[in-house]
């Protein structure tokens, strides 16, 4: 594996703390679903204003956990955009579901609600996946007066909208029934694997505790050998995990500055770039973990990087390039936009100067 001197994400990371951190905790604690476990949960509820937050092995392991809760099944019809991580629809998939995928906007990532909620009054779908990309809150007000009209659930994608504030004391991911997010290394805030659901439900939050637990509803959650109710998996995070999360969610404010910095650093200086475009929002409230950018011949453009020893990441690909859906209908936009974004070296492990190192290389770049 090539090692760059320009990675394409560096997480904020203090080895020291980690390890003086977990020489606490081995051994003296309960290793999964502990007492760091608890304090992060309680940590995140506080942060993200809601009534239940439930931590998981991951954002991929929050979002299974919230389509059983919601009995998702062979018989739903499931729509999602076409231009998100296969972790969003992976759960549907497996659960047998109709599938039924959207378009973006053209020129976006962005799912495209004209298209979105015209689906849905045809399909009149049982559960919707909501997906935030990059830091920037996709809501819309039709599409919530067509879920009052037709009474479909949404879980909202927020793996890569954390914490991502949309009014006074609402978050991102918070406003439908269950949320879902991520702590993994490549986002703002992680426990190197982690993610966890939120809801504001007190069934649901139940019920997903449960499922964390494979169906067993028992409080502590492994002590008693229960019988299990609902279908579950073992879903618990660990104390280890845990308390790295702590740690990092304690940079948070520093981590929010320079994710912001940062992306406003690269918007500024290729504002008037003929060759590199960023797409990421400048809106006030987005945090733009990632920046994504269409640049001139891509090909060029990739080996041009790879010289300058800075890494690449080519960003999400779509649903329907994978041989996994049948749908493959009017998709055109999610596709130019999969085929030709890139993301550029970003993290709030990176030092201002570095990020203009990699700009000034990167502003010698001409197709
Ligand atoms: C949109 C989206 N959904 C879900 C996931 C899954 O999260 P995790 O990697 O923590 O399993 C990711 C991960 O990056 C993601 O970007």
């Amino acid at each position: 594996m090539t090692k760059y001197k320009f990675p394409w994400f560096k997480p904020s990371a203090d080895k020291k703390i980690y390890i003086k951190e977990i020489k606490k905790l081995i051994n003296k604690d309960k290793m999964t679903m502990g007492s760091s476990c608890l304090k992060l949960e309680k940590k995140l509820k506080d942060l993200l204003k809601v009534k239940h937050v439930i931590l998981t092995t991951s954002g991929t392991s929050a979002l299974m956990m919230a389509t059983i809760a919601l009995n998702i099944n062979q018989k739903s019809k499931v729509i999602c955009t076409n231009m998100t991580w296969i972790a969003t629809i992976n759960p549907a998939k497996i659960m047998g579901s109709k599938i039924i995928l959207v378009d973006t906007e053209k020129g976006s990532h962005h799912v495209s609600f004209n298209l979105l909620n015209k689906k849905i009054k045809k399909y009149k779908p049982d559960l919707v996946y909501l997906v935030h990309l990059n830091g920037e809150p996709t809501y819309n007000s039709e599409f919530e007066i067509l879920k009052k009209k037709f009474k479909f659930s949404v879980i909202e994608d927020s793996a890569q909208c954390f914490p991502v504030k949309i009014k006074k004391n609402s978050f991102c991911g918070t406003l439908h029934e269950i949320g879902c997010f991520s702590l993994a290394i490549s986002k703002l805030v992680n426990m190197v694997y982690g993610g966890f659901c939120v809801t504001n439900s007190d069934k649901l939050a139940k019920k997903l505790i449960s499922i964390r637990n494979n169906g067993v509803n028992a409080s502590p959650e492994n002590a008693k050998m229960e019988l299990s109710s609902i279908n579950g998996l073992n879903f618990k995070p660990s104390n280890l995990h845990a308390s790295v999360g702590l740690t990092n969610l304690s940079n948070l404010k520093h981590n929010i500055s320079q994710v912001k910095l940062i992306n406003s650093l690269y918007l500024n200086s290729f504002r008037n770039n003929k060759f590199i475009k960023v797409l990421n929002s400048k809106k006030q409230n987005s945090l733009p973990i990632y920046i994504l950018a269409i640049v001139k011949k891509r090909k060029k453009f990739i080996k041009f990087c790879k010289y300058n020893n800075i890494e690449l990441h080519y960003n999400l690909r779509t649903l329907s390039e994978t041989n996994l859906f049948d749908y493959k209908k009017n998709l055109n936009n999610s596709l130019d936009i999969s085929k030709n974004v890139i993301r550029l070296p970003s993290g709030p492990g990176y030092k201002i100067n570095e990020v203009k190192k990699i700009i000034n290389i990167l502003k010698k770049y001409k197709s």
